[in-house]
Order: C-alpha cells, then sequence, then structure tokens
C-alpha cells in the first residue's frame, strides 16, 4: 500500500498524548507540531486513525503545498489540482479555511477563494459544477495557511473526531469528549485502580474512561469522511472494524460517576447507553461532600462548576470544601482537578504535584494533580497541605 503524510489536528496541551497514540497505531515519521502531528502512513493507517485517536480532531490528508503571495497565487494554484481525481460535479463539498501571517488574514475569504477556484475548474471542464453543503459535503477540503505557505489537504473525518454520536444530550458546560479523552491520557490511568467521577454532568470523563478501559474504539458509532472518498476501500475498512471489535472486552476497572444533581444523570445515563458501556459504570446521585472512598487507592477526576455565576468568595470557600474533603475522606487516591478558576484553585489547600495548562473550549484552564496520601491523619496532614 501507498505511503504518504498525514496531519492529525488536536487541542493545546494535547500533542505529546496524540503522537503517543499514533505510536501504538504503528504511525512512522512522527512529528509534533502546534495543536498537531504529522506522520507517515497508509490508507488503513488513515482508516485506523479515524476509528481508534481518542485526541485527534480531525485527521487530514496533504493533497498539494505550496507558497502564495496573495489571493490570485492560492487562486491559482488551487485550481492547478486536478479535483477530478478526488470528486466529481454531482458530489457535494465543503471548505475549511485557516490562516496565520499577515497576508491572509481571514479565513472565510480564503475558503472562499479557494471554492471559487474548484468551482471555476470543474465549470470550465464540464459546464457544470459540484454544490456546496457545508453541513454534510461529499468532500470537506482543508486549507490552511502559514504565511506564504498553503496546505490543502483532504479532511479524511469528515466531521470533528470529537462527535463520538453518544452524547446527543448535555448538561451546562460539559468538556468535550477529546478534552476529556485527552486528559484521562495524561493522568496515566492504569485502567486498573477504580476511576471516581464525583461531579460527572452528563458523563463524559466516566464514558471516555469506560471506552478507554474496554478497548472500545471512540469512532465506533460514527461514519468518517472517507467513506465517500473515489479510492474507498469497503473490505479494507470492514477488516479494521472487525479487528477492533475483536478487541473489546470488560474493563479492569471500576468506574463511579456521582452528581449532586439526578437531572444531570438523567442525562448521564442515556449517553453511556448509546456509549455500549452503561454497564460498567455505577451511577449514583450524591453529593461530594457527603462521600469518601476508603479503599486506599482510586484515581479521581473532577470538573467542578468554574464558578462563572458565583460571588468570588463564595466559589474559593467551595474548592477550599473540596481540597478539604478529598484530604480526609479520599486517602490513598490521586486527584486531578481541571479549572479556568486560578484564584479558587489556590485556596484549594493540598500540595499540587503537577499543573498542565489546557483549554476548555476558549477557557484557559489548569488541569492540577493532588496526592493525598495513605496514612495517619497527622502524617497525612503535614504532607498534603500547603500551609
Ligand atoms: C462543569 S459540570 C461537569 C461537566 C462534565 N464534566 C461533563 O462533561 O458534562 C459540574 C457538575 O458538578 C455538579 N456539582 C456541583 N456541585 C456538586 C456537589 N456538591 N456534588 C456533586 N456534584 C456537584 C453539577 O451538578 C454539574 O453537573
Amino acid at each position: 500500500m501507498k505511503i504518504f503524510e498525514i496531519i492529525a489536528t488536536t487541542l493545546f496541551g494535547l500533542e505529546e498524548i496524540l503522537a503517543a497514540e499514533l505510536r501504538e497505531l504503528g504511525a512512522a515519521d512522527i512529528e509534533i507540531l502546534n495543536r498537531a502531528v504529522k506522520y507517515k502512513g497508509n490508507q488503513a493507517l488513515l482508516y485506523k486513525s479515524n476509528l481508534h485517536l481518542r485526541t485527534a480532531v480531525n485527521i487530514l490528508k496533504p493533497i498539494a503545498t505550496f507558497y502564495a503571495e496573495n489571493e490570485q497565487q492560492l487562486y491559482d494554484n488551487i485550481r492547478k489540482i486536478r479535483w477530478d481525481d478526488y470528486f466529481s460535479a454531482e458530489k457535494t463539498f465543503a471548505i475549511d479555511g485557516s490562516s496565520h501571517g499577515a497576508i491572509f488574514t481571514h479565513s472565510l475569504y480564503v475558503a472562499l477563494k479557494s471554492k471559487d477556484a474548484i468551482v471555476d475548474q470543474f465549470r470550465e471542464k464540464y459546464g457544470t459544477r459540484p454544490s456546496v453543503d457545508i453541513e454534510d459535503p461529499d468532500l470537506r477540503i482543508n486549507v490552511h495557511i502559514t504565511d506564504k505557505t498553503v496546505v490543502v489537504s483532504l479532511d479524511s473525518s469528515g466531521s470533528s473526531l470529537g462527535k463520538r454520536n453518544y452524547r446527543l444530550a448535555r448538561t451546562q458546560a460539559p468538556i468535550s469528549e477529546v478534552l476529556a479523552a485527552g486528559i484521562i491520557l495524561l493522568t496515566g490511568w492504569d485502567k486498573k485502580c477504580d476511576f471516581i467521577d464525583p461531579m460527572c454532568g452528563s458523563g463524559t470523563f466516566s464514558i471516555e474512561a469506560a471506552l478507554l478501559a474496554t478497548n472500545i474504539p471512540p469512532g465506533r458509532l460514527r461514519n468518517f469522511g472517507f467513506e465517500t472518498w473515489n479510492d474507498f476501500n469497503p473490505a479494507l475498512w470492514n477488516e479494521i472494524k472487525r479487528e477492533a471489535d475483536s478487541r473489546i472486552k470488560p474493563p479492569g476497572a471500576k468506574i463511579i460517576a456521582r452528581d449532586i444533581d439526578k437531572k444531570a444523570l438523567d442525562i448521564a445515563i442515556p449517553n453511556a447507553t448509546r456509549a455500549g458501556v452503561k454497564d460498567f459504570i455505577s451511577f449514583e446521585t450524591y453529593d461530594f461532600f457527603q462521600t469518601q472512598h476508603d479503599s486506599g487507592q482510586g484515581l479521581v477526576l473532577m470538573n467542578p462548576p468554574y464558578g462563572e455565576r458565583l460571588k468570588i468568595d463564595e466559589i474559593i470557600s467551595f474548592y477550599k470544601d473540596i481540597g478539604s474533603r478529598l484530604k480526609h475522606f479520599y486517602h490513598g487516591c490521586d486527584a486531578w482537578i481541571i479549572s479556568s478558576n486560578y484564584e479558587a484553585l489556590k485556596h484549594f489547600g493540598l500540595r499540587t504535584s503537577r499543573k498542565i495548562k489546557l483549554f476548555n473550549g476558549s477557557l484557559e484552564c489548569r488541569l492540577q494533580k493532588y496526592e493525598l496520601y495513605m496514612g495517619s491523619k497527622k502524617a497525612g496532614k503535614n504532607r498534603n497541605e500547603t500551609n
């Protein structure tokens, strides 16, 4: 099979994790970029990347790279690509444009100019043109410009890989599926110790943890852009899906999802059912401040409210209480908290053992780790307290 270059895009801070996922899939020549990873592989790896990668957003196949100093050069070079190798006038397409640098400053304009070039080529050759369908095109094209360098790619994912198709309903402020999976991989969860999601909302952390622990591919419930490509190989694709299904197994860890709000669980449980992991997660309506975990092990992963709607002293005291509950009732666990509220995090009252910068949507956040030691209350107090 022919080897070609592939680019997997991701979120800020997840590049190394994505590279590790790619290494496991057998990718070659892995190179870390800004919010993306470049690698080489064949058609099978392109399909596998879409099905298996938990931290990728889109899998792009570059088809042309050139320099453009102005819009005319962009138009001319895009028009030079033989578009009928990739699709035909009866098909639909969409263009995602992105540009960084001083020359091309409007991504939307880049997309528009590229669309004109493609449409004009078809019209000239066939007297007819493909139509644009932004929602559900047969072919999604990506035009990425950095200063004068233009990379034109086919988007083999079609829509963002974060759309796993299990989260049809959501509570307020859910974390994206890609970010949730990335955070779990960043924690280094061994898939053996208990996984506790005490403020689960729509259940994204627990569902992603269960998918990971059962080897269920994150893309199992969806379709991909490459399935409508001219060179689509259904036999290869079916073989890859069959092989992936044969590796699914029951999880080796207990996964617990709790929320104080019963309505959140009414959303989380159907999401887990759709994802095929409901039976592997224990859902419970509980106030975190009434809970404890005394088996001496476990990974607690929390996405508490960031407090946009609360007064600053209310949110500080909420975070202080979370820290205190963890310290006294979760001995032996590792706790990881993601929040954009740096002021409230400062008052957590526990010693931070790791800090990782991430973005939840447009919100800059920190993922912080706390090790909650076993032992006497006094020893725990000395080691855990920051002051
Ligand atoms: C930011 S949301 C979590 C979103 C979740 N990660 C998701 O992907 O949908 C915070 C959640 O914390 C819950 N919560 C707030 N206070 C709580 C408490 N004392 N005990 C348990 N859950 C609580 C809220 O009901 C809300 O669902």
